[in-house]
């Protein structure tokens, strides 16, 4: 079965643009994207949309479908209000270079700027042992997609520039978070403190876990409950721990 439905797309560049509507045929067991595909196909070859694996794991199609940040290739026409226009504006967060395509280069700069794994000594690849705990907390984090929804729904940045360099937003500090709970990584034995890091460096004070990040995330990650809260929890610890505190008075650390 088919039917039409009105698709209100924001259309423009970094110097503006408008809402444009199009009449679009929809079939049954079609997402957004295949729709967006079809103006593009029938109506306006130059409209610009990033995409790849159409399977929810490259993490290129996120936008807003009627305000709300979602992959394109991941929501089905069958959940949206029937008859209702569909509205689908690029993720605000990000720079527009045009249409429905943004600038996620926040994101990979912020990437850059986290230390990575850092090995431990004398124990050579394939000798790592982990608890199975610390093997499945890895995991959830892992299969992130990078589709920066979470990026873009985060308060503290969604409509305030100012903050974006002092913030690295759910998705990275998720990464501090692993990193930091990682029982192999070493990075306090070559005088890195992540949790320090996480917060004079990477603004994990500014989140007051409101959780939305969580709840926009297409592959489920709970990352507040996983990352950030216990991520804040270490880091208030070692803020308190009466050692650390005695440490810091007398100029040991
Ligand atoms: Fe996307 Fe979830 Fe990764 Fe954030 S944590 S970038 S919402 S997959
Ligand atoms: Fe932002 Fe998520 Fe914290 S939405 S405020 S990072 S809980
Ligand atoms: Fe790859 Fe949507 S096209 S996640």
């Amino acid at each position: 079965m088919s039917y039409e439905a009105t698709f209100r797309v924001w259309r423009g560049d970094a110097d503006g643009g408008e809402l444009t509507d199009f009449q679009v045929e929809v079939n049954d067991g079609e997402v957004v994207l295949d729709v967006v595909h079809r103006i593009q196909a029938t109506q306006a070859p130059d409209l610009a949309v990033r995409w790849n694996c159409k399977a929810g794991k490259c993490g290129s199609c996120s936008a807003e479908i009627n305000g709300r940040p979602r992959l394109m290739c991941m929501t089905r026409m069958s959940t949206l209000p029937a008859g209702e226009t569909v509205t689908i504006t690029p993720m605000r967060t990000f720079p527009v270079l045009r249409d429905l395509v943004t600038n996620v280069g926040f994101n990979y700069q912020k990437a850059r700027e986290i230390p990575a794994f850092i090995p431990p000594q004398g124990v050579k690849p394939g000798e790592y042992r982990m608890q199975q705990e610390d093997v499945n907390r890895s995991q959830e984090f892992r299969k992130c997609i990078e589709c920066f929804l979470c990026q873009d729904t985060c308060h503290v940045v969604r409509d305030h520039e100012e903050n974006k360099p002092a913030f690295a937003g759910p998705r990275f500090l998720m990464r501090i978070a692993e990193l930091d709970m990682h029982p192999l990584d070493a990075a306090a034995d070559s005088g890195l403190d992540r949790k320090k890091t996480a917060q004079e460096e990477h603004g994990l004070g500014y989140c007051n876990i409101t959780k939305c990040c969580t709840e926009v995330c297409p592959e489920g990650i709970k990352i507040t409950d996983n990352a950030l809260i216990p991520l804040k929890e270490r880091a208030v610890d070692r803020k308190y721990d009466p050692l650390v505190w005695l440490g810091n008075k007398i100029g040991l650390r």
